[in-house]
């Protein structure tokens, strides 16, 4: 696609979502904030949404976790299966703009589904290269957007969500991670109400002034949103 076609192209953008709360996921609500801001943001351009539920995402299987333990990501049989599978969630990844992130917090970290995911996209010799000086990842950087729903208060308990998916993600290549929580969802009806209001007024902030404005973990460059 020339740079003149992308212009003019919508906006192309795969949402995860890993909640198996459905329509009643707090995460969920809080990226439908976040893809309102896009779709304005992209204004006549408009937007494409992939919705990828991962909840019905498989954990890996055999062959493949043997081909990634024997360093086989790129040379190994992607005819059924997880190898299959992973062949499409990156072609999947690597044909979007902009990642937008559903997630609640399940034990300081990412449920369940959204590991599941992260096993089946971070993949050696395709995604990322071991190199003597480390991992490097291979996709083309663009912006990620983190919606997060957590019963308690960030602030006060370990988080290894944040910090864990900004270091995955900069393994293959993908720097630019901006997060929004809604908290305290598990603390009765005023916290979650002003939670939400806390969450969905840094969004607009954030959108409104182009970014930068809101909690950002980033691991290597930083730059502009979109
Ligand atoms: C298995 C499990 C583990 C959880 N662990 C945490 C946790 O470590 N910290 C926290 O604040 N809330 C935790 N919660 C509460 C969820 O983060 C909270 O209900 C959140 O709003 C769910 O988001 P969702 O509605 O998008 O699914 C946990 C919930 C479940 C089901």
């Amino acid at each position: 696609m020339t740079s003149s076609q992308q212009s003019f192209a919508p906006l192309r953008i795969l949402r995860l979502v890993a909640s198996p709360n459905a329509d009643a996921s707090e995460s969920l609500k809080l990226s439908q904030q976040i893809l309102f801001a896009l779709a304005c943001q992209a204004g006549r351009r408009g937007i494409q949404l992939s919705d990828l539920d991962l909840t019905t995402l498989a954990p890996v299987d055999a062959p493949y976790a043997q081909a990634l333990a024997n360093q086989l990501g790129v040379g190994a049989n992607g005819q059924e299966g997880t190898l299959k599978r992973s062949d499409e969630l990156i072609d999947q990844l690597q044909a979007c703009d902009v990642l937008l992130i559903a997630t609640p917090m399940h034990n300081y970290s990412v449920p369940s589904p959204l590991k599941a995911w992260i096993d089946q996209v971070v993949r050696v010799g395709k995604t990322f290269l071991g190199t003597a000086q480390g991992k490097v990842g291979t996709l083309a950087d663009r912006p990620v957007y983190v919606a997060i729903a957590s019963g308690g208060y960030i602030s006060r308990q370990p988080d290894f969500l944040r910090p864990y998916l900004s270091a995955v993600l900069a393994t293959i290549g993908l720097n630019e991670v901006y997060y929004f929580t809604v908290e305290g969802t598990a603390k009765g009806v005023e916290s979650l109400t002003s939670g939400r209001e806390t969450a969905y007024r840094q969004v607009r902030a954030f959108f409104g002034k182009g970014g930068h404005t809101v909690n950002q973990h980033t691991v290597g460059r930083v730059s502009s949103p979109l």
